[in-house]
């Protein structure tokens, strides 16, 4: 938890600080992080991922939900890389018009379709198996969002751009990633590029960290 705490506290001095991440932090990431579906489909399987149904992991999905909610009553969502689900949960209290999650992992989409059988509705409430870099589908949404997935989906401009279409007027995009060096290099990407509507840190009490924003294309 200390060691947690102490890469908090240079993660939040790097927000607007690249030289202090790039000085004090230790990159784990080496090159781009591109793992194709079969690997997710086999952490699906073995369960890895069941944490991120855990309370104490989805604050940053409710806090991005409620930002969401405020754009827009009954907000119609787009969410690319929904894996089981777990963004769902937290948009669901505000009774979203239309949701509709797409991961290119099917085992993914298959538990998450198990998972919230009871909220499933064709053309309201879907979960789809496809590509988030490049999914082509014929509606508008309030929000399009990408939590925690952001950094799987290649150049985030290209990701926005792709995704401009679908955004209704008023819409937003909204992103949440975990707190670490890499992703503030993608932050910082995004901000240059787009209009931050809103943004945030929110922690965990045990020491996880999430970034989380809504934005437009400039
Ligand atoms: C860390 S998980 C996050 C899952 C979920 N968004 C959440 O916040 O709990 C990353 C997700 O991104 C998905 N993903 C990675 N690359 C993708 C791609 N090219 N297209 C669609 N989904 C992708 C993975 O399958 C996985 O479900």
């Amino acid at each position: 938890m200390a060691y947690l705490r102490w890469r908090r506290f240079l993660e939040l001095a790097a927000l607007d600080r690249p030289w202090v991440g790039e000085t004090f932090i230790r990159d784990r990431h080496k090159g781009p992080t591109v793992s194709p579906a079969e690997h997710w489909n086999s952490e699906y399987q073995a369960g890895t991922y069941r944490r991120l149904l855990l309370s104490d992991q989805r604050h940053h999905h409710r806090l991005l939900a409620g930002l969401v909610a405020e754009h827009a009553d009954q907000p119609r969502v787009l969410e690319i890389g929904c894996g089981e689900g777990a963004f769902y949960d937290s948009i669901r209290p505000f009774r979203p018009a239309r949701y509709l999650g797409v991961d290119f992992s099917a085992q993914g989409v298959d538990m998450a379709r198990r998972r919230l059988a009871d909220n499933l509705r064709p053309g309201v409430v879907d979960f789809e198996v496809g590509d988030g870099k490049r999914y082509a589908v014929d509606e508008q949404f309030d929000a399009i969002v990408f939590p925690e997935c952001v950094e799987y989906l290649g150049d985030p401009i290209a990701l926005l751009e792709h995704y401009a279409g679908n955004l209704a007027p008023g819409g937003v995009f909204g992103v949440t990633q975990w707190l670490g060096l890499t992703p503030l290099r993608i932050w910082r990407t995004l901000k240059a590029r787009t209009e931050i509507v809103d943004e945030a840190v929110v922690s965990a009490a045990w020491g996880g960290a999430w970034q989380v924003w809504t934005c437009r294309l400039r």
